[in-house]
């Protein structure tokens, strides 16, 4: 069996000009010689130069999101294949900004996903429970749920990668205690290997809402994390290396 190699991601969802770029050049810079991947994850407007940017650095870019079929009459959307074109190497799926504002369920997801790798993306695939289905005690069954119905079979002996990302911790400020994020990536990884035998136990299984450089080494240190999908820390480099180094 393989180790997961940790991820750090930053998703910077509707956020970001040109001029934003020089952040991600100055995280470039400060990674020195860290083994764990770096990837930021900027507009799709910004897709190309970010890679043209960060083209000698060790940080990868990847795109937020990408349309199941690979070309059409699809207004406003983008395909996995132009995201590869432009450059990225992976891209985030199934994230709960997606599923609750534009209706994206598991199957759309897994389809989503299944384009990805036919376009030689690296997808990390989101799922999380919302607060209510937290408290009424369905998350596991949740989040399973939604892992078994994100990740398509051709996953099998690919890399990818599985965030958890918990709906209320989103931008709230909240995160789940670190027992509760144990509770839920070990059931994450032994869903994965349900699914995928010992392949299941070489993705990285990120942790995602509300990571920020004064919680990051617990949350990045706790059992089966292996790395994090940053939001809002992820725009300004100082924070994002802070994070980073904290793994
Ligand atoms: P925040 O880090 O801003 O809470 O966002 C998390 C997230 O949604 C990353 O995909």
């Amino acid at each position: 069996m393989t180790a997961p190699t940790p991820l750090i991601a930053g998703n910077w969802k509707m956020n970001g000009v040109a001029a934003s770029l020089a952040e991600a050049l100055a995280t470039a810079a400060g990674l020195g010689e860290t083994t764990t991947r770096v990837a930021i994850c900027p507009p799709a407007t910004l897709t190309d130069r970010a890679a043209a940017a960060l083209k000698d650095t060790k940080v990868l870019v990847g795109g937020q999101d990408c349309r199941a079929e690979t070309s059409g009459a699809f207004t406003g959307d983008v395909s996995a294949a132009m995201l590869a074109d432009a450059g990225a190497s992976l891209v985030i799926l199934g994230h709960s900004e997606r599923r609750a504002g534009y209706g994206e369920t598991d199957a759309l997801v897994a389809a989503k996903t299944s384009a990805a790798l036919t376009a030689g993306l690296e997808p990390i695939v989101c799922v999380g429970e919302t607060l209510d289905e937290r408290k009424a005690g369905k998350a596991l069954q949740i989040v399973t749920g939604q892992v078994r119905g994100s990740l398509p079979a051709e996953l099998a002996g690919k890399a990818f990668s599985v965030a958890y990302e918990p709906v209320w911790a989103i931008g709230t400020g909240l995160t789940p205690s670190t027992a509760e994020i144990e509770e839920v990536h070990v059931a994450i990884r032994a869903t994965l290997v349900e699914m995928f035998g010992d392949h299941g136990k070489t993705p990285a299984i990120l942790y995602g809402g509300s990571v920020k450089p004064s919680n990051a080494a617990e949350i990045l240190h706790a059992a089966e994390v292996g790395g994090a999908l940053v939001g809002g820390a992820s725009l300004k480099a100082e924070d994002f290396l802070a994070i980073i180094r904290a793994l």
